[in-house]
């Protein structure tokens, strides 16, 4: 693993700034392989030294990867003028500079979003071949009859022509506006609404539950998120 300076393995981590790390070494608080005396800007291997504050080993993550459960009203974006982004709901212990929410949902859809600095496992789950199934909820204005629950698994055709990638859908709970769960292998603009619209009915309420393999943990409320392991986040590529 390359080297790095010791002042930015504590700032990368999110465990102190610069300044503060200069602070911990005067006071002697950080030991590197069990030697004191070091600078900020000493060098150091992340993954073969032993790095120690205050007597504990540091151990180091070289990317980080939160679930979060996005309520309504937040934009899936870093920053944002005027709106509140999913950036913003990240507390401090949790947050890293380079986050940024891997895909997108609509502003009104509420549920799972990735956030990660994992550039290479972002593009690997976002790149339109390799058709990761994405698991919604919705909560439509008047029930399907059979032939357009069947369209779906056809490939359905949007109002300007483009046909969507077969899909899944199956009735979780009937009723006047019944709830729905929808499985997509592609990702367009408003996809679900759009689809929804093209049988004439409209999406009431939406959320994401699942991606890949990983389903959103229903114990996350809304606007909270979770740090979860790179061998958890794998499950999204399955
Ligand atoms: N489909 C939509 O219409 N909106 C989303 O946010 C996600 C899928």
């Amino acid at each position: 693993m390359p080297q790095m300076r010791l002042d930015k393995f504590f700032s990368s981590q999110n465990l102190a700034t610069r300044k503060e790390v200069k602070e911990l070494l005067k006071q002697g608080r950080i030991t590197v392989n069990g030697q004191n005396g070091n600078k900020g800007e000493d060098k150091i291997d992340p993954q073969l030294d032993e790095v120690c504050l205050d007597g504990k080993r540091v151990g180091y993550k070289k990317y980080l990867y939160l679930m979060m459960n996005k309520p309504q009203g937040v934009v899936s974006a870093t920053n944002d003028q005027s709106q509140p982004t999913v950036l913003d709901l990240v507390p401090p212990e949790l947050f890293r500079p380079g986050l940024f929410p891997a895909g997108r949902l609509d502003k009104d859809t509420t549920g799972f979003v990735l956030l990660t600095d994992d550039g290479d496992f972002a593009h690997r789950i976002l790149s339109p071949k390799k058709h990761i199934a994405k698991t919604y909820h919705a909560v439509i204005s008047a029930p399907l009859s059979e032939e357009q629950m069947n369209s779906f698994e056809n490939g359905l055709v949007l109002k300007d022509g483009f046909r969507c990638l077969p899909a899944k859908i199956r009735l979780l709970k009937e009723g006047e506006q019944p709830l729905v769960e929808i499985v997509l292998w592609e990702g367009k603009y408003h996809q679900i609404k759009r689809m929804i619209g093209a049988l004439g009915e409209k999406v009431l309420s939406l959320k994401r539950v699942k991606m890949g393999n990983l389903p959103l943990d229903p114990d996350l409320e809304p606007g909270a998120c979770k740090e979860i392991l790179h061998k958890d986040v794998e499950r999204i590529l399955e």
